[in-house]
């Protein structure tokens, strides 16, 4: 097992140490869509190292020009898309093609990593790059374990105090509690927690780490964030989007593996950890571990909500339903929305309900928090039209209107006493100028300069799954866990009103 070296870190703000960064996965999606573009942001902005050096590596026969060529346009796709219009700096875009060589490689063969290793030595003269190199798994989770294990086999993932080897693992990180335990055993037979960086690309949004900011940074938020002001909390993932071309990704790993433990667990542990005793990666991740272990057992039958979508209307339009779309089986029980009644056991927030709620094909993409407070104790107004207050409520947009917004009753002007619902709305754009980013600039620097505040130490990735497991386990036993249809382009299925209905509560909606 690989031990923990402390590395010099980078300030913040400073251009990275020299590195190279080895993608696995060059050819794909990810890389083509969100790696390539945020590399050019990090160059545009000049925190890329000014010694660089990128592999990419995948099995597909490529020319190192013709990899730059497929990166390019890649970039410029990006580039002239209408939510990043930006102006191409040419001058960056070609250096940063020259830092770039490709290697096809067959990742299970043993002799590809020793041909990676003499690359890596080549670069270092080609390139002027010293030893650290960043590891980037940008594959399918089932190549992780292996591709780690060949690159501690071949001595590639070794540290010293004046070299860093990182390796950065995409979500899923396991597909349920065993087998993240499983893969997380394995990889520390090859290295360190502290060189393992498991993306959840949702710790990139700027609004996700607006929460520590929200709750941290100002003195009126804190005293009121507990349980004797606040009577429940909505946390809202909604996307309009459907399983489109993923179905042999969707239909084995469904709603709650997509986003639940992961993306929701840490906007949940956000919202609801304690202070940190500093903003250093252990201090952060140690709260929200705390918080995420602080969760009580769920109890699947009443507290959590699966459904699917139905035939609907999209944008005027019928829409299919998840079984009649290409590569989904017709009698596929895959959930496509999640929403579950979630409690946390400590003296902040015992007796809160937080209600959590995820799915695809919905009418809206609207993520956000919402913190419902409690009525006031006494009513002053009873017996005139104000006699039914309305809860205060802050919630914090995190996309696609970027934001917060705090609703409060306000006196409508008359002789009458009556209270109308007022909103004070802040929108990130009329504030700041909006820098073109794909949400993965700040994740692939941090990785370089070494700050892991952003990604999912091992201990808070087995809380979530925790967390899941008796409800993957409960629907997984086919024990009267019905699957709920909902339309295309609704809202979600009826039990997840009903789940909060219950209480007398409603989710927010979605508009
Ligand atoms: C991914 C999920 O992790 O996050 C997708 O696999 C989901 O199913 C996506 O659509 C949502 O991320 P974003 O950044 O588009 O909100």
């Amino acid at each position: 097992m690989a031990l923990d070296i402390e590395h010099d870190k980078t300030p913040h703000g400073e251009r990275a140490p020299s590195c190279t960064m080895v993608i696995f996965g060059a050819g794909g999606d990810l890389t083509k869509r969100l790696l390539m573009p945020a590399l050019y942001n990090l160059a545009r902005t000049e925190l890329l190292p000014e010694n660089f050096a990128l592999v990419g590596v995948d099995r597909v026969e490529m020319t190192d020009t013709a990899f730059q060529a497929h990166v390019e346009q890649a970039i410029r796709d990006f580039a002239s898309d209408k939510h990043y219009s930006q102006t191409l700096d040419e001058a960056h875009l070609k250096r940063l093609l020259s830092c770039m060589t490709y290697m096809s490689l067959d990742f299970s063969a043993p002799a590809s990593y020793q041909l990676l290793a003499a690359q890596l030595k080549t670069l270092k003269t080609s390139h002027h790059v010293n030893d650290n190199v960043l590891f980037y798994l940008a594959v399918g989770a089932r190549f992780f374990g292996g591709i780690v294990d060949q690159l501690g086999r071949a001595g590639l993932v070794a540290e010293t105090n004046q070299q860093w080897r990182r390796v950065v693992v995409e979500k899923p990180f396991g597909h349920d509690l065993a087998s993240a335990q499983a893969l997380n055993t394995q990889l520390r037979e090859s290295v360190a927690e502290s060189q393992i960086y498991r993306m959840d690309h949702f710790l990139g949004k700027e609004t996700v780490q607006n929460i520590m900011l929200m709750r941290f940074a100002n003195g009126i938020f804190e005293p009121l964030w507990n349980r004797d002001h606040i009577d429940h909390v909505q946390i809202t993932v909604a996307e309009t989007v459907t399983v489109e071309k993923r179905a042999a990704f969707y239909e084995t790993t469904g709603a709650m593996r997509d986003m639940v433990p992961n993306h929701v667990f840490q906007l949940l542990a956000l919202t609801a950890m304690e202070s940190p005793a500093s903003f250093d990666a252990d201090a952060v991740r140690n709260e929200k571990t705390k918080v995420l272990n602080s969760v009580h057992k769920v109890d699947p039958v009443h507290d959590t909500v699966r459904g699917q979508y139905a035939a609907g209307q999209r944008d005027g339009a019928p829409a299919a339903g998840y079984k009649q779309e290409p590569g989904v089986a017709a009698d596929s029980s895959t959930e496509t929305y999640v929403a579950m009644k979630l409690g946390i056991d400590n003296w902040r927030w015992a007796g809160v309900p937080f209600y959590l709620r995820t799915g695809k094909a919905l009418s809206k993409r609207q993520s956000e928090i919402a913190i419902q407070f409690k009525l006031p104790p006494i009513s002053l107004f009873r017996n005139t039209a104000t006699e039914r207050h309305t809860p205060n409520c802050l919630v914090i947009k995190l996309q696609p209107d970027e934001g917060a917004m705090i609703t409060f009753g306000a006196k409508i002007p008359g002789p009458k006493i009556a209270i109308g619902q007022v909103h004070m709305d802040f929108h990130y754009k009329d504030y700041f100028q909006n820098a073109p980013s794909t949400g993965y600039e700040t994740l692939i620097y941090d990785c370089m300069i070494g700050d892991a505040t952003l990604f999912q130490r091992s201990d808070s990735v087995m809380a979530g799954w925790q967390i899941v497991k008796p409800i993957q386990d409960y629907w997984a036993s086919g024990a009267n866990a019905a699957l709920e249809e909902y339309a295309a382009g609704s809202d979600g299925p009826k039990a997840a009103d009903e789940l909060l209905e219950k209480s007398g509560r409603a989710w927010r909606d979605l508009d």
